[in-house]
């Protein structure tokens, strides 16, 4: 058991904590935009710029979210740790707000086995509604209830002035039910805090939907099977009247559901988390099921059957999908694209990966997904938002932000390489159709041993200095008769100066 004896240490800690948290405000920290990744899509290039160590790595936790609260952000992390984010020229700030913590993960701490996954119980989602005086921001999470020793979902609210200060104290504005006990269930794990839902989005004013998982209460991991219970909060999408304080099931049968947008037309869009494979992309309908746990894509961990399920790989009987990844991608926050300078995407929903760590564009028809095109972002992107200025903002999992804008600059040497990656790579093996341009300057000319030049390369034997190499793209035909690169040709000296830049400074 933990020792509950306060050590002095943590005395002095906890009267200085105001202290700390006052100072921490002044002054903000700041990320600087860093080169660009440019990553080449079916219809944009994209700019996709990482701010890093955003926020102090002792307010990191997984988990968390960021809503848009007017011209700003709000950031809130697993730990509940609250960020005042803001873009001001081509820096992020991140100015820790004087907000407590809505949960108090002490008393979890102090209550459960030490074997329990502590980080996952935690600070989920945010929402912000508009006040006379200010803002009113909304959190889910999780929450202790100490004196009957079980665990609830809770979503709280508290009042901010315009200026985005704390006025008061958090309130509850709705728990979940029943309170559920720490058991051990019939494979040994006792927190499933991970498979927990929790995502916040307006249905209308005053009407919050609210979703919740069933933490592995799915009659296979543990006995009661509550996804598809009425008796039970869990596995559902909850319609939360925030004045009267209560709530009722809007609908039922979702294992982990991670993702929720409400779209201009009124469409319900959410995401969840399958068992293995199976992640599933919904449309949400009053009163409907969608048939967790009895029917899914995916299958249990280690086996290749899901055995709560009649059968496997089937979703007969219940709501389908209107789309499903097999492999799961680890589905995380979705949104859809509605005015924003990425024209070619409108209409189109974009779903977070954690496993898979990239965004997920899935092209509509109607309500049908035609195909999903990943974006491979290279980290875990737990929550997405939409800028006031149509730029898309992903809060990644451990204190950074990474932002998506339409690549703009003609000049910009990574984007103009967009041309001749349709043929080269630029890793240690060559594609089929050209030679790797694997630190090409300064290389031997025709020297990869994985690719078959043409007759007239193969007679060459110098160096790619920049110098040939910019006679090579001004007229590739005039400078070396007969090759097999001829039609493609860089007019401009700034383009080829750029390209060749960006070739060299990529090692
Ligand atoms: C349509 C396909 C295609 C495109 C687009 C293309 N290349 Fe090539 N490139 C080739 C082929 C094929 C070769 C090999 C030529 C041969 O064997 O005759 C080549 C050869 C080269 C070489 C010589 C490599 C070596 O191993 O000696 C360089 C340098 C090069 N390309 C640069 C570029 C650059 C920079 C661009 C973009 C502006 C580009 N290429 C666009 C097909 C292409």
């Amino acid at each position: 058991m933990k020792n509950k004896i306060l050590n002095p240490v943590a005395l002095i800690v906890l009267t200085l904590a105001p202290l700390l948290l006052e100072a921490q405000t002044i002054p903000p920290a700041t990320a600087p935009k860093e080169n660009p990744l440019i990553l080449g899509t079916a219809y944009h290039p994209v700019e996709v710029h990482y701010y890093d160590n955003l926020l102090p790595p002792e307010a990191q936790q997984p988990g968390g979210a960021i809503i848009r609260v007017g011209e700003d952000y709000i950031g809130a992390t697993g730990a509940g740790a609250f960020f005042l984010v803001r873009k001001a020229d081509d820096n992020i700030t991140a100015e820790r707000l004087p907000i407590d913590t809505p949960h108090d993960p002490d008393a979890f701490d102090a209550a459960a086995d030490p074997v329990v996954s502590r980080q996952f119980f935690r600070v989920i989602d945010l929402n912000v509604r508009e006040r006379p005086a200010g803002w009113q921001l909304f959190a889910s999470h999780h929450q202790w209830i100490t004196e009957q020793n079980c665990l609830v979902m809770r979503v709280s609210a508290i009042e901010l002035s315009r200026d985005l200060r704390p006025v008061g104290e958090w309130t509850t504005i709705y728990d979940t039910t029943p309170c559920m006990t720490l058991d051990k269930g019939n494979r040994g794990r006792i927190f499933a805090g991970h498979e927990s839902g929790g995502r916040l989005a307006w249905l209308a004013p005053g009407q919050l939907l609210f979703t919740t998982g069933d933490q592995e209460h799915d009659g296979w991991n543990q006995p009661v099977a509550m996804a598809g219970s009425v008796a039970h909060m869990y596995g559902k999408v909850i319609l939360i009247d925030v004045e009267k304080h209560s709530g009722r099931i809007y609908s039922k049968g979702h294992r982990n559901p991670q993702g929720l947008y409400i779209d201009k037309a009124g469409n319900i869009w959410e995401s969840e988390h399958g068992p293995r494979g199976g992640d599933e992309i919904n449309l949400v309908r009053e009163g409907r099921d969608y048939g967790w746990p009895r029917v899914t894509y995916g299958t249990d961990y280690g086996r290749y059957q899901w055995p709560p399920a009649a059968q496997v790989g089937s979703h007969a009987g219940f709501e389908q999908p209107i789309y499903a990844f097999v492999p799961s991608i680890g589905a995380s926050n979705l949104i859809r694209v509605e005015g924003s300078e990425f024209d070619a995407w409108q209409g189109d929903i974009l779903v977070a990966g954690l496993a898979s760590r990239s965004l997920h564009r899935l092209k509509l028809d109607g309500t049908r997904v035609v195909y999903a095109e990943p974006l491979a972002i290279e980290r875990r992107i737990r929550d997405i938002e939409l800028g006031p200025d149509g730029a898309i903002w992903l809060w990644g999992e451990r204190g950074d932000l990474i932002s998506l804008t339409v690549a703009k600059s003609q000049d910009s040497g990574a984007l103009l390489f967009q041309e001749c990656a349709g043929c080269h790579t630029t890793g240690v093996t060559s594609g089929g159709l050209a030679p790797s341009l694997f630190m090409i300057v300064g290389r031997r000319q025709a020297d990869r041993t994985d690719y078959v030049y043409s007759e007239a390369f193969r007679g060459l034997d110098g160096v790619w200095t920049e110098e040939l190499l910019d006679r090579f793209l001004t007229d590739p035909e005039a400078l070396v008769p007969g090759n097999a690169m001829t039609t493609v040709k860089v007019a401009d000296p700034v383009k080829r100066k750029a390209i060749i830049d960006y070739l060299r400074d990529l090692w």
